[in-house]
């Protein structure tokens, strides 16, 4: 068994920021990832970090935005903190050596982003995370963090009190993929999930291969409830042959979006009369799709992405990536072509809840990241705050977990006084119909067999009840592969769990994620071997995938308004009256339970009024 003050699960921007934290403060502290760090998805990120670091530009304006792109669903002490710590951890980046990009003064560059106010969003060409994640790693190196790459985590060791306010998180066990070997990893002062994102679910993203929800679902069957999964982001400019990632930098440098006549669609069609194609990205992508879905796009699938005038110098010097990817992943050359474009799943702005310190309900157990959900991101999440949540709260949450004080959290967690699960009339029909529990039994997820132990003994069994389950897996000679289980949810969640949303393809997506279930029961791995087993890893994942997914389905089929990223066809407008609140889903011993608690407006020093939403 592996012992350290702080076990870090993950190694992108998120994991690497909070294991720098928490090791700052005095921790003994270990990061454990299935992934080399410099492979890890926030390599990916390609646009930027938005930070108020220019005159004429202020936190406030960053929170103001970010609370508006949210749709009012954001927490404002967690906007707020984003937006008043990211400028001195930009900077900090800026220290480390992260090479931004620059005006001819020297002045680190920033751009226009979808939904910003002032050109915030600061960059490293196209490549902004992929210069993060080395940034950081080499910091990570420099102070002899414990780095046990290509350990795959398979659960977590908590202990199983009935409410989960009451249990304890002593460590993990993980699974080395070089060796096969199965092992404890105690965790004497908490246990950080950064984990990434769940885009893995759907078979249109621009999520690696990755991203399988695995802090997400592990969290969640702890006891975790997960917040607003119902809201997940389609980035308006993926590749339409892979999902690959054309970056909205493309828009914040002059891209124009085209249909197939040739009309700049985002004016002359009314989406958004002021910001166009820089509208934020939720509006953008309906508008794409809607011009599809009406015949005008280009071979009845995609629209026209041109950065053609921008000319080949500012390309080169700005968005040379860019040019890489199109022709890499679509043989086409931006320079000279406009390149083909639609929505891709791009990120789940829920995710585990925690507060502004990144601490779950479950003692001992923080999340940060996409994996979290803190709330900043709301019903939409705009462009460029990706990157500055995962250094602002990955601090946050290696700090506290080091045993820093960072004063008391606003945003309460786990099922408590100001949780209602008044589901409402037409809630409760919906999770009838459905065949789900419309409340939490008896107030909380009450799936522990109510045993204490110490964590000795709560890591040992957690350990041994792998290792049976590995056994189990590759002792069976026949069943069904993982890969048939996550292609069937894959095409279920992209064609029904989409931008556009119905109460009749929600229910459709939900069913087919509960024969996914059903069938899971009958996996095996075909593989055999020891060691680099990707089969038994994936199979893994994909148990993973399926109750995140169902997270999503159920959580977009009960909130019947349109907010954000969330549409829906019965009901086409925001709902402030019945819907002002965060969905919650907790696992219930397998049987979810949906309940609700109330979005903080209230910011340090004003309130924040829900307003029409139009760019
Ligand atoms: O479009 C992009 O470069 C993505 C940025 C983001 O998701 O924040």
């Amino acid at each position: 068994m592996q012992e350290h003050d702080v076990i870090v699960v993950g190694a992108g921007g998120a994991g690497l920021r909070a294991a720098i934290a928490a090791h700052e403060a005095g921790a003994d502290t270990a990061i454990v990832s299935k992934l080399h760090p410099v492979r890890s998805h926030t390599g990916a990120a390609e646009g930027g970090i938005n930070a108020a670091l220019r005159e004429g530009d202020d936190w406030e304006l960053h929170a103001y935005d970010t609370m508006k792109g949210s749709d009012y669903l954001g927490d404002a002490p967690a906007i707020e903190t984003l937006a008043q710590d990211a400028p001195e951890d930009t900077i900090r980046l800026e220290h480390w050596g992260m090479p931004f990009s620059r005006e001819e003064d020297g002045t680190v560059s920033q751009r226009p982003f979808g939904g910003l106010s002032f050109p915030r969003t600061t960059y490293a060409g196209a490549e902004t995370g992929h210069h993060l994640l080395h940034t950081m790693y080499e910091q990570v190196v420099k102070r002899g963090i414990q780095v046990y790459d290509e350990w795959y985590v398979m659960n977590l060791a908590v202990s199983d009190e009935a409410d989960p306010k009451d249990r304890t998180c002593h460590g993990i066990v993980a699974y080395d993929v070089q060796s096969g070997r199965i092992e404890g990893f105690k965790a004497h002062n908490g246990v950080i999930l950064a984990t990434g994102g769940p885009g893995q679910a759907y078979d249109h993203t621009t999520n690696a291969v990755s991203c399988t929800g695995d802090g997400h679902a592990i969290a969640y069957r702890a006891g975790v409830p997960l917040e607003d999964m119902e809201f997940i982001q389609f980035h308006p400019t993926s590749l339409p042959s892979t999902g690959v990632l054309i970056s909205e930098g493309v828009r914040g440098e002059g891209g124009i979006l085209y249909n197939e006549d040739g009309e700049r669609f985002m004016f002359e069609r009314g989406y958004a009369n002021n910001d166009g194609e820089l509208a934020s990205r939720d509006v953008v992508s309906r508008a794409e799709l809607t011009e599809v879905n009406e015949g005008r796009g280009v071979n009845d699938e995609y629209v026209y992405l041109d950065m053609r005038h921008l000319g080949s110098e500012r390309i080169l010097d700005r968005l040379e990536n860019i040019l890489h990817l199109a022709e890499d992943f679509e043989g086409v050359d931006g320079l000279v072509e406009p390149m083909p474009v639609k929505p891709g799943q791009h990120y789940a702005m829920g995710g585990i809840e925690v507060d502004e310190n990144g601490a779950t309900c479950v003692d001992g157990l923080y999340a940060a990241g996409e994996c979290a959900c803190v709330s900043v991101h709301g019903a939409n999440r705009l462009g460029g705050n990706a990157l500055p949540e995962l250094i602002v709260f990955g601090k946050r949450a290696g700090y506290h977990a080091a045993g820093k004080d960072l004063g008391e959290a606003e945003i309460e967690t786990g099922y408590g006084d100001d949780a209602e699960d008044e589901t409402g009339p037409d809630v409760a029909v919906e999770l009838g119909e459905a065949g789900l529990d419309p409340s939490p039994a008896g107030g909380v997820a009450a799936d522990g067999s109510g045993q204490v132990a110490d964590a000795d003994a709560v890591l040992e069994r957690a350990v041994e009840a792998e290792r049976e389950r590995v056994e189990y897996l590759m002792g069976r000679d026949d069943g069904v592969k993982h890969a048939d289980v996550r292609a069937k949810l894959q095409r279920a969640m992209t064609r029904d769990v989409n931008v556009f949303r119905t109460e009749e393809g929600l229910k459709r997506a939900l069913e087919v994620v509960r024969e996914c279930r059903e069938e899971y029961q009958d996996v095996f791995v075909e593989d055999p071997s020891r060691t680099f087993n990707t089969d038994l890893q994936m199979t893994y994942e994909t148990r993973n995938l399926i109750d995140v997914a169902e997270t999503i389905t159920l959580g977009a089929l009960v909130r019947n308004e349109f907010r954000g990223a969330h549409w829906r066809q019965e009901r086409q407008e925001r709902d402030d009256e019945n819907w002002l609140k965060h969905t919650m889903v907790s696992w219930n011993g397998g049987n979810p339970s949906i309940w609700y608690r109330p979005v903080i407006l209230e910011g340090e020093e004003k309130a924040y009024e829900p307003k029409i939403r139009s760019y």
